[in-house]
């Protein structure tokens, strides 16, 4: 298939490609769009046959349930069976925003689109252009990450364009993403919600609202045989095509055990890479040094994380390091993100 590319800013929509894009959805097509987190890659939430068409675009499996994404708040009725104190809460306090909330799902809701789960993932982006795409497709968008199945989610449309070109109906391009990691996911089908995906609101920020809140351990669900409750997470993600290890301590040990490595690797022939932050860049001498950020600013290394994963596969290594990051707050999802493209991979020097 051929497909159509719009450009356009939040400060100014263009509305014949957002009516286009609307349509395109209502029939049944595929339509990559920006929100504030990452791209994601939409289609009728209500329509079975966008679902399947979406896991095959993406070459997804198609037991990983989407996120139904609405634009504005009274739909989120629409999507849910019924709508909890919590959740109200939740939306008054974060939505529209980097959200997702697991509830259980209304009947109509087609089982392709939840991956076969009674309950469903509901967000309301705070992007314009999604809002408005949203609106014009019908209301109730289904959205996974618009990257191919395993690749890092696209930041920018470039990427989506890279893995999507010809197999989806339009994608629109909204210039690169503000925060740059998926949304955070709680779940407020259990007695006591939990976070399934860190993300920017942080579990400090939702405690603030619900009170107790439990942290599934992604890591471990990864060497568990039970089901994780979000079913994306089983999955090996944003793996770069090189062998990627990420490294804890102080910062002069971790730069030298760095370094040591990269130097018997470029010995064996093989092209290396580093991740590290603005403050620490100097101190290493692989053949690929790429600086996230700045240490101090969270959301600078939020942002280009998944373009420097992206980067080092273009560029062809073989052996990445990357300086680990702090556990807490915002660092918990980009360490999440980080450990998950590493196959949980983590040395402690
Ligand atoms: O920021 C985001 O959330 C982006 C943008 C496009 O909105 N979307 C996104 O979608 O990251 P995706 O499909 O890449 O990740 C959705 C995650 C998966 O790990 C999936 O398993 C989980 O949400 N999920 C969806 N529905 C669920 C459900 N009913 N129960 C548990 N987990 C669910
Ligand atoms: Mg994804």
């Amino acid at each position: 298939m051929e497909t159509i590319y719009a450009a356009m800013t939040e400060d100014r929509l263009e509305e014949a490609a957002i009516r286009r894009a609307g349509e395109i959805l209502r029939a049944g097509g595929l339509v990559a769009f920006p929100t504030e987190t990452v791209y994601g890659l939409g289609g009728d939430a209500f329509n079975p046959e966008s679902s399947r068409k979406i896991y095959a675009a993406k070459g997804r499996p198609s037991d990983n349930p989407l996120i139904v994404h609405i634009c504005r708040l009274e739909d989120l009725e629409g999507a849910a069976l019924y709508v909890p104190e919590e959740a109200l809460r939740l939306a008054g306090a974060f939505w529209p925003g980097p959200l997702t909330m697991i509830l259980p799902k209304r009947p109509e809701l087609p089982r392709e689109t939840t991956g076969g789960l009674d309950t469903v993932a509901v967000r309301f982006p705070s992007n314009k252009i999604a809002q408005a795409l949203i609106s014009a497709g019908g209301g109730f968008i289904a959205a996974p990450s618009a990257n191919r199945s395993g690749r890092p989610s696209p930041t920018l449309a470039r990427y989506c364009r890279e893995d999507l070109d010809g197999r989806v109906d339009m994608i629109i391009d909204g210039g690169q993403v503000g925060l740059g990691l998926e949304s955070t996911i709680v779940d407020l089908t259990e007695e006591i919600p939990a976070i399934l995906r860190p993300g920017f609101v942080t579990r400090e920020a939702l405690e603030r609202v619900l009170g107790e809140i439990r942290a599934e351990s992604t890591a471990a669900d990864a060497d568990r045989d039970t089901a994780p409750k979000a079913p994306g997470m089983k999955y090996r993600h944003y793996a770069p095509k090189g062998k990627l290890t990420v490294v804890d301590g102080d910062r002069d040990s971790v730069a030298a055990w760095i370094n040591g490595r990269v130097r018997a690797a470029a010995e064996r022939g093989l092209r290396t890479g580093v991740i590290c932050t603005e403050e620490t860049k100097n101190l290493y001498r692989a053949e690929l040094v790429k600086s996230v950020g700045f240490r101090d600013d969270e959301a600078s290394i939020a942002r280009e994380l998944f373009r420097v994963l992206r980067e080092f596969d273009d560029e062809g290594a073989e052996e990445i390091y990357a300086e680990s990051f702090d556990g807490s707050g915002l660092g918990a999802a980009v360490m999440n993100r980080l450990l998950k493209a590493a196959g949980q991979r983590l040395v402690r020097v």
